[in-house]
């Protein structure tokens, strides 16, 4: 069941965003978080109302969706790099209580240790951006719904639109990632996925409105029974007025 939000700009989106994680910052809860740019305003909130409103990690445990493949982790695009310098490093979660799959070494038995390590945990909500293909995760397009965390190949679409951050250092962009797959994202108890811009209009339909399909894989959150979708008016705009409310 899809609750949608539309507001005017990014920090409306990002403002909402933390309106709905604020109830889960407490003692106990289980967080799943995203990279990229769409969540990066809901971090920045998080670590306000921790510095200014004492909001304690301290008993938060975090899992993260995924990280490149044979990216070292000090890389300055690793997923494992962008989240301390997003979120955590200015906040007071225990190092041991976060969980970032590794794209390093044997990643057969990195997958199947992250599946191991959720299945003692469920995440009570988990933070998703969308891709303009309609991955969420790194899980694209045919990507079996029944797939749990594994190693999969980018497509050239996903490629390209993570380009702006590895061009600036005359790097490519890693051809392959480790991420949860559906299976596990479909298991939180709550979803709150964040979009923002024209590029992400039609994943944002075809998410909402098209078949629950696996050539759109966040079709199938159509059947998860709690999810909040945070949109701006760009990304809303192939919505009709009725589908979402304003904010
Ligand atoms: C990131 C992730 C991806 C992104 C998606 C959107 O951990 O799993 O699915 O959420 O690629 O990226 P941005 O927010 O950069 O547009």
């Amino acid at each position: 069941m899809f609750r949608v939000i539309c507001t005017k700009d990014y920090d409306g989106v990002s403002d909402v965003a933390f309106e709905v994680m604020k109830p889960y910052l407490k003692e106990g809860s289980v967080l799943g978080l995203a990279t990229g740019s769409s969540p990066i305003g809901l971090y920045k909130r998080m670590i306000k109302d921790h510095t200014e409103n004492g909001t304690s990690y301290k008993g938060i445990y975090t899992f993260n969706l995924d990280e490149y493949v044979g990216l070292p982790l000090e890389h300055s695009e690793s997923y494992y790099t962008f989240m301390h310098k997003q979120l955590f490093d200015h906040i007071d979660i225990p190092e041991d209580h976060i969980h970032i799959p590794s794209g390093l070494g044997d990643l057969a038995k990195n997958a199947k240790d992250y599946d191991e390590a959720m299945e003692k945990m469920v995440v009570d909500i988990q933070v998703l951006g969308i891709g303009s293909d309609g991955h969420i995760g790194f899980n694209e397009p045919d990507t079996p719904f029944s797939q749990t965390t594994h190693v999969t190949e980018l497509t050239e679409q996903t490629r390209t639109d993570n380009a702006r951050f590895f061009d600036p250092l005359g790097e490519e962009v890693p051809h392959e990632a480790i991420t949860m797959g559906p299976a596990n994202i479909m298991k939180a108890k709550n979803i709150l996925l964040v979009a923002n811009g024209k590029n992400k209009a039609q994943a944002i339909h075809d998410m909402i409105k098209g078949p629950i399909s696996e050539k759109c894989p966040a079709s199938i959150l159509q059947k998860h029974p709690s999810v909040t979708v945070v949109v701006d008016t760009e990304a809303a705009s192939l919505l009709e007025p009725e589908d979402y409310e304003v904010r």
